[in-house]
């Protein structure tokens, strides 16, 4: 028998993003709306990737910068959520969502990313909740082999749209952005308790 969970929403940006979501699945916080102001931002383009959906608001986002949104997680339970509200918001044709990392997202003139940061110990067990937050002894474990995929599936003159702290090692995630061939800026940042939140838009040289 097929179960309906009740529904209710909140609404961000314009989109319906389901109330209830189960507690593994990242809610709309601080960082996203930040990445989100960034990503609404953005030029037009084409086809447009959301590596770490979460609920899917960064995706939808995208959507009004991108004909086609492909949005990745690892979280199973984020990308089916995702795929809910994408439902919702009547934009099923227009945004993709699929369980997956990085390597199996297509090329794209976009990139939004924000990708778990917070250093902590390597996770004693990887629940999905901590899939979410969790970026290992010193906050680069996953978004540096991100940063070098999504080099390699932009075209120059594509663009990365990406949410760091502080409380990372910054300067190490610059310098990286900087080998693979992209400049940067800093497009927003806010001040936290202990950190200072940022959003770095990048741009990929020839
Ligand atoms: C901080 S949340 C961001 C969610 C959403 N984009 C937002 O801004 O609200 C990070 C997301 O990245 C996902 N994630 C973690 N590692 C990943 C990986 N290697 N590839 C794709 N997604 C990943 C997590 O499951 C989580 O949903």
């Amino acid at each position: 028998m097929c179960t309906l969970r009740p529904q209710s929403y909140s609404e961000y940006y314009g989109f319906k993003i389901a109330a209830n979501l189960p507690a593994p699945v990242y809610p709309p916080s601080e960082d996203s709306f930040m990445l989100c102001d960034a990503v609404a931002a953005q030029p037009r383009v084409d086809k447009a990737v959301d590596l770490g959906c979460g609920c899917g608001l960064t995706s939808l986002v995208a959507s009004t910068r991108a004909s086609r949104v492909y949005a990745y997680d690892t979280n199973p339970l984020a990308v089916k959520e995702t795929k809910l509200n994408v439902a919702a918001n009547n934009l099923s044709r227009r945004v993709r969502p699929a369980l997956g990392e990085c390597w199996e997202a297509p090329a794209a003139q976009l990139y939004t990313l924000n990708p778990p940061y917070l250093p902590s110990s390597p996770p004693m067990r990887q629940d999905l909740s901590e899939l979410a937050w969790n970026g290992g002894p010193d906050g680069l474990r996953v978004v540096l082999p991100m940063l070098g995929c999504a080099a390699s599936k932009l075209a120059p003159g594509g663009r990365l749209v990406l949410v760091c702290s502080t409380l990372q090692p910054t300067h190490m995630i610059e310098k990286r952005l900087e080998r693979l061939g992209f400049s940067w800026r800093i497009h927003s940042s806010k001040k936290r308790l202990y950190e200072e939140l940022r959003v770095y838009e990048c741009v990929k040289g020839g």
